[in-house]
């Protein structure tokens, strides 16, 4: 083989390869997605529907502003405490007061306490001095700058005499509580489980989502088209739900499935599937559907992608709201805890099921939903559903339960 054989047999293969690569770059357009406008109503208004307080919190932190109140300085008060016990018997089992110590604390004559805190039972018999007690419920962050206990005093959810009242009657508890029933008793509580078959269409109300889901991929949209006008086989779809969410550069933020349909459809079909309307449920749990029995896979390997991951567990410690506590205070992992009588689920298998049917709700809830409920919970203003600090604890939550099996539409309490 001589030199000019070899050079025009490599003019040959680039030549041969030129329609190729541009052949290669039309099969791969990018995915046409709305870009300008907000993937929900707009102007975003709060829930107004049952227990969604509407209170503005803004002197407190959320997950985008971050309001650092003074930790309070360690208050001389009169001793022995003259506070009325019967009011602080009342007070501390109060749920409209940041749900009461008994969220967190077992104490006597309380149905269903919770056991974040240590029992306090007996914490008459432990001799802690008044003085003490009350500096620690008005602001427990004086003494221990990570408690896990809402500054009572100092975010005003109960005022000095409040407390006092408080304090005389926990200096009145020295019995270790009898619960009335095994189930009130949180170390013997057994956890929930669901035991309902969450693809029967007869026990999960979702299942009519799906099917309508199914009907508006073939439904014309403005433009005469239909999701399936593109995209013949659903089932090429398959994998992709299990995929996400993603980082999309050109939002620069991670977008979840439930965005995605709303901003891809607008710019392909013309139909507007705004954020937690019923239609877009039902295609983002027609969309999970297609890939369920997929194992969440997040691929992590560019930077933008591993930002956002790291944004999103540091806004999982981040103390929010008027009660002041994190995601990771009441999802604590591997360990049984419980909020008054509700579980706290571990942080793994808190992702694949969504949206899901709240039985409790009467209401299918997509992820960003349940995370605007958790922050009202804490009594932090929530963003709107696209906002990217949601993207980012959606991403992070997603890698947290990478391999785990997707199964939506979800059916729960
Ligand atoms: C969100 C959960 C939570 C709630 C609600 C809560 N606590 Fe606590 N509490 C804790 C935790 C956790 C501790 C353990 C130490 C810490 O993290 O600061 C604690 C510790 C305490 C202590 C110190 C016990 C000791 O060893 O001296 C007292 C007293 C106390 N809590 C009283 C209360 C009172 C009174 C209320 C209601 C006004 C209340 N707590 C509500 C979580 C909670
Ligand atoms: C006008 C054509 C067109 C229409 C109509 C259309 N799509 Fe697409 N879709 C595309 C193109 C182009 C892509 C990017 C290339 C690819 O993945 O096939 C895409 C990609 C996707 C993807 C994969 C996205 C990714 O990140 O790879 C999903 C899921 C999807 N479309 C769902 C839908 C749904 C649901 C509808 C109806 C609301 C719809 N499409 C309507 C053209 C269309
Ligand atoms: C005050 C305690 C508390 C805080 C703080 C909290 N959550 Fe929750 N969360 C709960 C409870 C209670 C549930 C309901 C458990 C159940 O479904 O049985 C829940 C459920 C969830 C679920 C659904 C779990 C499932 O399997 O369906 C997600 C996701 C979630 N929380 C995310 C978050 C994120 C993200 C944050 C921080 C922004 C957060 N939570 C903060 C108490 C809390």
């Amino acid at each position: 083989m001589n030199l000019r054989t070899t050079l025009s047999g490599l003019l040959i293969i680039i030549v041969g390869y030129l329609p190729h690569l541009v052949i290669a770059a039309e099969m791969s357009p990018e995915v046409p997605l709305e870009l300008e406008k907000p993937s929900y109503s707009a102007p975003w208004q709060r829930y107004t529907g049952r227990r969604w307080a509407r209170t503005d919190w803004k002197n407190f932190s959320n997950l985008r502003h971050e309001v650092l109140t003074p930790v309070s300085t360690y208050q001389k008060i009169e001793t022995p405490i003259k506070g009325n016990p019967e009011n602080g018997k009342k007070l501390v089992a109060d749920r409209k007061r940041g749900g009461g110590c008994v969220a967190c604390h077992i104490m006597p004559d309380t149905a269903m306490p919770g056991n974040i805190g240590p029992d306090l039972s007996t914490i008459g018999a432990w001799k802690r001095p008044d003085e003490f007690l009350f500096n620690y419920i008005y602001d427990a962050r004086q003494f221990n700058p990570y408690t896990n206990m809402p500054p009572w005093g100092a975010h005003n959810l109960f005022h000095q005499d409040e407390i006092k009242d408080i304090v005389a009657y926990l200096q009145t508890l020295t019995e270790p509580t009898h619960f009335k029933t095994p189930t009130d008793d949180p170390t013997k509580r057994p956890v929930p489980v669901e035991t309902r078959d969450n693809l029967d269409e007869f026990e999960n109300p979702a299942m009519f989502s799906l099917e309508l889901g199914e009907e508006l991929f073939s439904t014309p949209g403005p433009k005469n088209q239909s999701c399936q006008s593109c995209h013949a086989e659903a089932t090429e779809l398959k994998t992709w739900a299990a995929t996400m969410p993603k980082f999309e550069t050109r939002l620069n933020k991670v977008i979840g499935v439930e965005e995605f349909v709303t901003r891809h459809a607008l710019a392909t079909t013309g139909a507007e599937y705004l954020a937690q309307s019923k239609q877009n449920l039902a295609l983002a749990i027609y969309l999970r559907y297609l890939a369920n029995g997929q194992t969440i896979a997040i691929d992590q390997s560019d930077a933008n992608t591993q930002a956002a991951i790291k944004r999103g567990k540091a806004l999982m410690e981040r103390k929010i709201g008027q009660i002041n506590r994190a995601c990771v205070d009441c999802h604590i992992t591997n360990v049984k805890k419980w909020i008054r009588g509700q579980y706290l689920v571990p942080r793994k298998g808190m992702y694949e099921h969504f949206p899901t049917y709240r039985t409790s709700r009467g209401a299918i809830w997509d992820i960003r939903k349940r995370i605007q409920w958790c922050g009202v919970s804490v009594r932090a203003n929530e963003l709107p559903p696209d906002a990217p600090e949601y993207g980012d604890l959606e991403i992070y939550l997603a890698t947290l339960n990478n391999g785990q099996i997707l199964n939506v539409p979800g059916l729960g309490h």
